[in-house]
């Protein structure tokens, strides 16, 4: 329902794009025109009317050893934007292929200069930067994101992203990560879609076309980046950057196809993991990165190493040293390599004792100044200062960023209804440190966003709450740890005066992301203690959750009427949060991922295998544990609305067919209540038996619809070989046998039809 209001926000910002000129203050207004009027015998490679590949092949017969492996490096910026003084050597030198963290005309342009202006050749570097879920308006985390299950959204919040990070000069985000993660202890899981491949591959093409559209050179449009290529998310232990060790089944079911579907969606480059994959780093795996890669796939853009990986082939013990890291790295298929140095330091000497070929070293390089070319960097190097001023955090961006944000809310639970909130309460207590936090609400990885641009839940309470309303706020105590007793006395005190009580809970956005893998999945500090104090108020107590994993809430589901899970909402998302609160929204997220009741489940994830010996509580003998159910608290797809829906009528046809056939499952929803609202139907699938054991379920279609009051809609899903099928050892194959469809609103449940796959 609310993704509907924000349609053709984008043509303002596009206008004022069509208008830029591509250089400082408009000097290279007309490039593409004065380029094609070159005079007879310009380079071919200037010549903006010929094909990319052509322009490139001329390029590189004209450049140096020297300037070949300076096109394969990325160097890094400060944090804030500013380039380094060697950058500027290197540039004129025409050895600095990329940057990342170097933004805003101020840094790009004059160091652009050095590259354009003042290097032999004349190539521009490409400029680099993580944004991951907004660059100055910041979106909900992509776990939150996927909670949506609406990729057009994502779509629509990604080319906000481009837009922005463009009007800093940009034209490379790191960006989507489509990691699938099944491990809560993973920071990480906050940057992906969570658990489920069908779902991590809808996302990951719909971000992938929202960053680059349909010609990643057009100005507002960035190329994008498939990372971590791959199997990153199974750390063992859920510690990152540590090992992996992936089965091949369930590489080329569970963690291939979100990447496959970013090389179908056109994506510019991948990015190559950190961890080592059955015993070979993936910064050197030959087999993922050429074999599969650009073999199967046919991915034709370029591989940048992620930061240093290159450098670590040494700790993981592939390389003997650096030179043995640069030639087993670049021979494996990494074209660029991030921040380490080693192409370009050993690169030569490597290529003179016949380590590196020259076949090697050439089809790198071509790589990367085709991407260039495409990327319009030759005819547009500069970015406009003045963009700067009209494109960050329009109202625009900040309204389609609350719409996403309120699709992301999940209702986990609202016994007897407590929440809307009574719109006629006196006195609200806000407790908790995070309802406070203005930097919290933009998560672990918030690009450029300033925390003094994001609205804390207290303030928009404040806004949202009827007019007349006591809104009383207290902390109680920090998030991770400490506090006083004072501090969490002040904070009872504070809540047993009110009618209701608004606690924020959860984890600071440092706790996720990168390098914050945690043992526990508890809410840290003392906020279990603050929150035991509330409840024994007697007051009702709404838990509004902020967190970057699925956490163990089981105390919580134990002892509270109502709890929403907001994730890291973005710049707008608290004011999306106060809308749910007060019944002025209506929560219709959905988890992309299985919250465990304990950190002792896991891996716990819905689309497992069955075991010989399904967990059965009257039988001692089967999979389970002694001391806890294996039930997830709540499974994947799993979330609450203020509508109430039923399911009916799930039909499947033909009943029989083929192994290259397809069948449409048909079911109908109704909303049989009073308040519109959205619900999101799931389509699973179960193939019964097969040559190799299949997930108990496994998505394969979802719908996120919005109904009115009494509104009934009937949905169709087509499930075709591609979703029937499997890869297993003799390939991909629709297997004959039985098929079970289920048509639900969570993993759980729901209704179940079937039908049969014949032989030919
Ligand atoms: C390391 C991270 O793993 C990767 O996701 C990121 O893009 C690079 N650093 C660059 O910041």
């Amino acid at each position: 329902m609310y993704n509907l209001a924000m349609k053709n926000i984008f043509l303002p910002l596009l206008f004022c794009f069509a208008l830029i000129t591509g250089g400082y203050a408009g000097d290279a207004k007309n490039a593409v025109t004065k380029a094609a009027a070159a005079p007879a015998g310009a380079p071919l490679y200037k010549n903006p009317l010929l094909p990319p590949e052509k322009r490139a092949r001329d390029l590189l017969s004209r450049m140096t050893l020297e300037e070949k492996f300076g096109q394969l490096q990325q160097l890094d910026g400060d944090a804030d934007g500013p380039f380094r003084k060697e950058h500027l050597e290197l540039a004129r030198a025409g050895q600095l292929g990329s940057t990342l963290n170097v933004r805003f005309a101020k840094y790009v342009n004059p160091l652009q200069e050095e590259a354009v202006k003042n290097s032999r050749l004349g190539i521009p570097i490409l400029f680099a930067f993580d944004v991951i879920h907004g660059f100055r308006t910041i979106f909900p985390m992509p776990l939150g994101e996927a909670a949506q299950w609406d990729p057009p959204m994502a779509e629509k919040a990604a080319s906000v992203a481009a837009a922005e990070a463009y009007a800093a000069g940009l034209k490379w985000t790191f960006a989507p990560m489509m990691d699938i993660a099944r491990d809560p202890r993973w920071g990480r899981i906050a940057e992906g879609a969570g658990e489920d491949t069908y779902l991590g591959s809808a996302l990951a093409a719909a971000r992938v076309r929202g960053f680059q559209g349909a010609d990643y050179g057009a100005p507002g449009k960035v190329m994008a980046c498939a990372k971590h290529w791959v199997g990153y998310g199974a750390a063992e232990g859920g510690r990152d950057y540590n090992s992996t060790d992936i089965s091949e089944p369930s590489l080329l079911n569970t963690y291939y196809p979100p990447f496959k579907a970013a090389v179908d969606a056109g994506v510019a480059t991948f990015m190559s993991a950190f961890n080592s994959l059955n015993g070979v780093p993936t910064s050197a795996n030959g087999n993922t990165l050429t074999k599969v890669l650009r073999g199967d796939w046919k991915f034709s853009g370029f591989v940048v190493s992620d930061y240093t990986a290159v450098q670590e082939l040494i700790n993981h013990g592939l390389a003997a040293d650096g030179s043995d890291a640069a030639v087993k790295a670049l021979s494996a298929g990494v074209d660029m390599e991030m921040v380490s140095t080693l192409y370009r330091d050993k690169g030569p000497a490597a290529l003179a004792a016949g380590k590196i070929t020259r076949k090697t070293l050439d089809a790198s390089v071509l790589r990367v100044l085709e991407a260039k070319f495409r990327a319009g960097v030759f005819e547009h190097p500069y970015i406009d200062p003045k963009l700067e001023e009209t494109a960050f955090l329009t109202p625009e961006s900040r309204e389609l960023e609350r719409a996403a944000a309120l699709e992301s809310l999940v209702l986990l639970k609202n016994d007897g209804g407590l929440l809307p909130l009574n719109p006629a309460a006196g006195k609200i207590a806000v407790i908790g440190a995070l309802a406070g936090s203005k930097l919290d609400m933009m998560g672990s990885w918030s690009g450029d966003g300033r925390a003094d641009d994001q609205v804390t839940l207290l303030e928009a309470v404040k806004e949202t709450a009827a007019p007349g309303t006591a809104v009383t706020f207290s902390a109680g105590c920090p998030v991770k740890t400490g506090g006083t007793d004072e501090e969490m006395d002040a904070a009872v005190a504070a809540a047993a005066g009110a009618d209701y009580i608004i606690a924020a809970a959860g984890e600071s956005a440092d706790m996720s992301g990168e390098a914050a893998s945690r043992a526990s999945i508890s809410l840290p500090g003392r906020q279990l203690e603050l929150l035991a104090r509330l409840k024994k108020t007697g007051k009702p107590v709404v838990i509004v959750l902020f967190n970057g994993r699925p956490l163990d809430l089981s105390g919580l589901d134990a002892d509270f009427p109502a709890i929403l899970e907001a994730w890291y909402p973005g710049t707008e998302g608290a004011r999306a949060v106060a809308q749910v609160l007060f019944g002025k929204g209506n929560p219709g997220g959905k988890l992309p991922v299985t919250f465990p009741r304990s950190v002792g489940q896991i891996p716990t994830y819905y689309n497992h295998r069955s075991p010989g010996r399904p967990a059965d509580p009257a039988n001692r003998y089967t999979s389970k544990y002694q001391d806890l159910t294996v039930e997830p608290l709540y499974p994947f797809g799993y979330g609450l609305s203020y509508s109430s829906f039923s399911l009916s009528g799930l039909s499947v046809s033909p009943a029989k067919i083929m192994p290259d056939g397809s069948v449409k499952a048909r079911v109908t929803v109704e909303n049989v209540s009073a308040i519109a609202g959205d619900e999101v139907v799931q389509l699973y699938i179960r193939d019964v038996a097969g040559s190799e054991t299949r997930p108990v379920r496994e998505l394969k279609g979802f719908k996120r619809v919005t109904l009115a009051p009494g509104e009934k809609r009937t949905l169709e899903f087509e499930l075709r070989p591609a979703e029937l099928g499997y890869y297993y050892a003799g390939g991909f194959a629709v297997e004959p046998g039985l098929f079970k469809v289920y048509a639900a609103t969570s993993s759980a449940g729901g209704l179940e039809a079937s039908f049969e796959v014949t032989a030919k």
